[in-house]
This record gives C-alpha cells, structure tokens and sequence, in this order.
C-alpha cells in the first residue's frame, strides 16, 4: 500500500514515527527501507500523513499518491497577526443582498470543506443545498408552523422567550429562520458515525472561514436545525439522505453590510492541572 522510492528515501525514520497507527516498520536486511507491517492496510486511516510528513518526497501511498499531494507553499504562510484576524472577522451575516450566489462558487466552498478533520478520517459528510428564495421561504414557513404550535397556549417551560417574536415577526412579513438568505447549505452524517456532529460542524467551519474570501458570508440556522430535528413537514421537505441524523443547516449570501470592527468576547475561562 504504500512505495517508497529508494533512490530518495534517506532511512530517517521519520515515517515510522509519525504514522497515527503505528503500521510502519523498517525492512529487513542491511539496506532496509520502510514498509507497511502485515495486515497493517485493514488499519491504514488513509489519513496520507506517511507521504505528507516525508521531506524528500520519496513516500507515496496507493490511496494517497504523492502527485496528487501538492507542496506547501511558504509564501502562502499566514503570520500570527493575520491569522488572529482573518479568524476574528468571521461574523454571523444575518442581512443579505438580493443577489442570488452562484453555483460555482458553493461548489468550490464545499471543496475547501472535505478538507475539514473527520473522526478516523472517516469523511461522511454529505450535503443538501437549497438555492433561491422562494424554496428558502417554503422552508422558514414550514418551521414556524412548528414554532406556532410550540408558542400556542402561552409561556412554556423549555420554549425560549424569543419564540413567539418569531411567529409575530413572521406575521409581519419577516423571516427571522432564514433571514431571506438566497442559499442554505445542510451539512449531514450517518447516525452511524459516532463523530458525525463533529466532523460536519467542523466542515461547516472550515465553510464559513472560507466564504468572506469569496465576498460571501453565512450564519448558522439554529432555530431551522430545532425544527428540523423534531417537525415532520419539515425533515420532508428538507430531504436528507436516508439515517443521516446528524444535521445542521447554515445559510449562505452576499452580505449587505461590511464590519468595521471585532468586537470583543468573554476571556477563556480555563481550569489548569498542572
Ligand atoms: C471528532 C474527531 C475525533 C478524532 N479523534 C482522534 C483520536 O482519538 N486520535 C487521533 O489520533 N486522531 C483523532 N482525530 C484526528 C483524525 O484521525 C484526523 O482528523 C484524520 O485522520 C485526518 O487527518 P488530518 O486531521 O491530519 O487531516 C479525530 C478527529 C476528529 C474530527
Ligand atoms: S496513510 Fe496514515 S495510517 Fe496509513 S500508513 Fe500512511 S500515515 Fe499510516
């Protein structure tokens, strides 16, 4: 499963040490080069840190070929000061433009999301998008119908505060579920991935840090992601994948307004053992 290339490979064992599984060993014999332990391929994560990790180029992996795996580029490096930035200008975009997003560029933000870290690598997030307003609207309605019967006969222990501004505010003509947002993307996992909730919250993240580079902008759709986990009408209409249990939608548009400022958060509130 994996090749080396001896006239590169420099024996420094840098492989055996960094392969999360531990299924890397020298070779036999004086001129030994690494090779997969026996049935190490039914554990293999397929995770391509053996060719990643190798600085003469000289590891390849059937699964993962060293041509498909590009160079890290220094001159792309992000120092800290813009790290800290790019991350903290991430807003949640809640008023958007008319303008519908283009396909092409949906496809490529859930391209740069399959990069996201999947538990065991497993990679089974799967997506559902909807596009336009109009289907966006047939959803918001859906689960206000929901939000309606849960507001109905009063304050309720359990029902937040805020739901019935919900249903008036619909009422009068405004969709606080999808903001009038022209895209929603709906990340979704298998029931049976253990880390399913994790792994597609984190390609969402990946999602939305990318957006602003495309002019776009998200927010997460916690109040759809409610009714969407208890309302019929709704799971009907959204249509996830079969057993895809592990759900959240985010919205997706060109943002209306640009921020000027990062506003400030709470201080880590961290328990030390040391
Ligand atoms: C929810 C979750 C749980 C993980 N748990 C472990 C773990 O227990 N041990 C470990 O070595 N790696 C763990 N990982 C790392 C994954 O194995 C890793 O993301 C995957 O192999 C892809 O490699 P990459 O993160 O280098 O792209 C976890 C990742 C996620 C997202
Ligand atoms: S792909 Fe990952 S798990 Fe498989 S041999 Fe390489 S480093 Fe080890």
């Amino acid at each position: 499963m994996i090749e080396v290339d001896v006239s590169k490979c420099k024996q420094d064992k840098i492989c055996l040490a960094e392969c999360p599984m531990g299924i890397i060993r020298m070779g036999q014999g004086e001129e030994s080069y690494p090779e997969m332990v026996p049935g190490g391929e039914k554990v293999c994560l397929v995770c391509g840190h053996c060719v990643a990790v190798c600085p003469h180029g000289a590891m390849s992996h059937k699964l993962v070929p060293l041509e498909e795996c590009p160079p890290i580029r220094k001159e792309l490096a992000l120092d800290l000061e813009r790290a800290v930035q790019f991350l903290r200008s991430r807003r949640s975009v809640r008023v958007f433009k008319e303008q519908a997003v283009e396909r092409e560029k949906i496809e490529r933000l859930l391209e740069i999301a399959r990069y996201a870290p999947t538990g065991g690598n497993s990679q089974t997030v799967q997506w559902t998008v909807f596009t336009g307003k109009e289907k966006l609207r047939e959803l918001s309605a859906t689960a206000v119908e929901w939000i309606r019967k849960l507001v109905e006969g009063g304050p309720k222990p359990g029902v937040p505060a805020y739901m019935p501004l919900i249903v008036a505010g619909w009422d009068a003509g405004k969709d606080t579920v999808l903001r009038d947002a022209p895209a929603l993307l709906v990340a979704s996992c298998p029931k049976e991935n253990p880390n399913g909730m994790v792994d597609l919250t984190l390609a969402l993240s990946y999602l939305e840090l990318a957006a602003p580079t495309m002019g776009l902008g998200t927010c997460w759709a916690g109040l759809l992601q409610r009714a969407l986990m208890f309302w019929e009408p709704l799971k009907g209409a959204v249509g996830l994948p079969e057993g895809h249990t592990n759900h959240y939608p985010m919205m997706l548009g060109y943002p209306k307004f640009r921020y000027y400022r990062l506003p400030e958060r709470r201080p880590p509130r961290v328990t030390w053992r040391t």
